[in-house]
């Protein structure tokens, strides 16, 4: 049973789609008796990875900002979960920003604190093509995942939903997001 949970949501829109699905996974968890960690990257500061490449040479990041505590939770997670609205076929700029500085665990001192992790991704769009509309995105988080050593465990699209609150209307997605909560007891 998977108890140390942490969800990255790099939602840039307050009370957005991703917002809401995520708290629907958050109450889902909670019912099962998990407490998730919440990082909520845009309340967060979290500079741009400028590929000075300290963590590769020694094993540390040249900054200290949010990520900090963040990589704390990180190391104590045995599951990620990944939450971004589609934004051009990718994550947001927030998410992207976050995800760049993973590097850090690319040095293999470092490699053991997140490999083996499990990891969910959730992700609303506008579209309803979601094969088509979501493979770069399936192949970009596939990719830099296998890095880092952590297994995608399953991908979830929410899709057709543009308007903020758009979510609201779709019950058969809030009912799908709490079940990704309550689901997290068994893996
Ligand atoms: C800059 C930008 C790029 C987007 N790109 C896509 C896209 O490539 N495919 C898609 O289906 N939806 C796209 N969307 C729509 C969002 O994914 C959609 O509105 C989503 O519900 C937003 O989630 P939020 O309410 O949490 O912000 C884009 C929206 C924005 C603002």
């Amino acid at each position: 049973m998977a108890e140390s949970i942490l969800i990255v949501n790099g939602a840039t829109r307050i009370n957005g789609n991703t917002d809401i699905l995520v708290g629907k996974i958050i109450d889902g968890a909670k019912n099962t008796g998990l407490n998730p960690n919440l990082v909520e990257l845009k309340n967060k500061n979290i500079s741009n990875c400028i590929g000075c490449y300290t963590c590769l040479k020694k094993a540390r990041c040249f900054f200290q900002d949010d990520m900090t505590e963040i990589r704390n939770f990180i190391n104590e997670s045995e599951v990620l979960i990944f939450a971004s609205p589609l934004y051009w076929c990718g994550v947001t700029g927030l998410m992207k920003t976050f995800l760049d500085r993973l590097f850090f665990y690319y040095h293999p001192r470092n490699k053991d604190l997140i490999s083996g992790e499990k990891a969910i991704i959730v992700t609303p769009m506008n579209q309803k093509n979601v094969d088509f509309e979501s493979e770069v995105l399936v192949e970009f988080y596939k990719r830099l995942l296998d890095c880092l050593g952590v297994k995608i465990v399953e991908m979830f699209f929410f899709s057709d939903i543009m308007e903020k609150g758009a979510v609201l209307k779709k019950l058969e997605y809030l009912k799908q997001a709490y079940d990704i909560g309550t689901n997290l007891k068994d893996l």
